[in-house]
């Protein structure tokens, strides 16, 4: 255990008209540091989680967190980027500076602003995280990406449709109790699971309602060395992280497999000495709904193809074994790409305090998993979380 999380804050996700990638920083960064009972100035370095891409024109966001305080000015701060795992990304940033000693207290805030341009276009900067040089051509963005592997894993262990469809009602039942999500409404089984005008096939067998949205937001956290977070009011430990890239092109991997995935899952947990069911809760990456599947197997759950079973039994419900996206996950509460991974953190860290809306908050939460993913399977981040005291 080498660091803590110990304040945060998380906006509300959504189309957020009028606010800009600044606005949704500026209130970030504000609210966690208060958040953290400490001041701007305690503050030693920054790290902001932001794809962009094209999302927004403005490219260099870095001290555009400076503008929360004036005390902020004259600290170091970088922008960190790697897809959808960016959040995850930067508050690794962060832990590493920390065990380097180079900080007592690191701000870590993620943001992204999407919804200035319309889903096809959102879809054409969404796409440059694939490997360009062979995928960037499929139909649909990102979504031409998992309706691929979608169609593939299809292939293997036949139509999983009804598994896919529960999922998605799962996630907007739980983002239903979540008042920081994109979407707060349940949707019904026959919904979701039928093409319709309201539900149209989007990507291969992937229909809207598979897909996670176009989503504006920001969340942040400081993060402090456990000697320091004994002092503060809120203290929750990493117990343990991982980090695990494979290589980019899908050609040269058996991409349903999620072997990268696999691997972060099984290092984090052999590194906190704990079995999958051990956690209370898993917070996933479920830009797609075929990717929590995929996720179920990857983390251990269940062997490979067998991943419907997690869904169909209710292991993964909030009242199941091992409660997946209590929080919405991407699909319900959205997913906004920098901001993703530190939300995920966030969710769980209100989780662990005891401090998640009511409805939401878990009865039982002692220790959390999140795994946030950039790319396909590509730059995969597991981190282990619990209360200091
Ligand atoms: N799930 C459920 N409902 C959705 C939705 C989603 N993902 N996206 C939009 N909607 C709803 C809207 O709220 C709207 O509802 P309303 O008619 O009741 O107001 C309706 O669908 C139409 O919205 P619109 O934005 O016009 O839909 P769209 O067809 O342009 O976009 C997707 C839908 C799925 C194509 C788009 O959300 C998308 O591209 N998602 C994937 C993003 C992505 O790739 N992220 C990276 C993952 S790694």
């Amino acid at each position: 255990m080498t660091a803590c999380i110990v304040g945060w804050s998380h906006g509300k996700f959504g189309k957020l008209d009028g606010e800009t990638s600044e606005s949704l920083m500026v209130k970030a960064a504000t609210e966690a540091i208060a958040h953290a009972g400490i001041e701007p100035k305690d503050v030693d370095v920054i790290y902001v989680g932001n794809m962009n891409g094209g999302f927004v024109r403005q490219e260099f966001h870095s001290s555009l967190a400076l503008q929360a305080h004036p005390d902020l000015r004259f600290k170091p701060s970088t922008r960190v980027e790697n897809a959808c795992a960016t959040g995850s990304a930067a508050i690794h940033m962060g832990l590493n500076t920390l065990a380097a000693g180079k900080a007592r207290f690191v701000l870590v805030v993620g943001v992204e602003k999407m919804t200035e341009l319309n889903s096809t276009q959102a879809g054409e900067v969404l796409i440059k995280a694939s490997y360009v040089a062979e995928e960037a051509n499929i139909e649909a963005g990102f979504a031409g990406i998992f309706g691929k592997i979608t169609s593939a894993y299809f292939q293997r262990y036949g139509d999983k449709s009804d598994a896919l469809a529960r999922i998605a009602v799962k996630a907007h039942k739980n983002g239903s109790k979540n008042p920081y999500a994109h979407f707060q409404k349940e949707f019904a089984y026959e919904f979701c699971r039928t093409p319709s005008d309201k539900n149209p096939f989007v990507a291969g067998p992937l229909k809207r309602t598979d897909c996670s949205p176009v989503t504006d937001g920001a969340a942040a956290v400081v993060l402090a060395d456990v000697q320091t977070a004994l002092g503060l009011k809120h203290a929750i430990a990493f117990r343990a992280t991982e980090h695990v890239n494979d290589f980019l092109p899908m050609s040269k991997r058996d991409i349903i497999k999620f072997e990268g995935p696999q691997l972060a899952w099984k290092r984090a947990l052999a590194s906190a000495k704990l079995d999958l069911l051990d956690l209370s809760f898993v917070e996933s990456h479920d830009c797609f709904t075929s990717a929590e599947l995929i996720e179920y197997e990857a983390m251990g759950l269940t062997a490979p193809g067998e991943g419907e079973r997690a869904i169909l039994e209710g292991w993964v419900e909030r009242d199941g074994k091992l409660p997946v996206n209590v929080s919405g996950g991407l699909k319900a509460k959205g997913h906004p790409v920098g901001a993703t991974g530190v939300s995920m953190h966030v969710m769980s860290a209100m989780q662990l305090s005891g401090s998640a809306p009511a409805g939401m908050q878990l009865p039982k939460a002692k220790i959390g998993g999140v795994f946030n993913m950039g790319g396909a399977a590509v730059a995969n981040y597991v981190s282990i979380l619990e209360p200091l005291r």
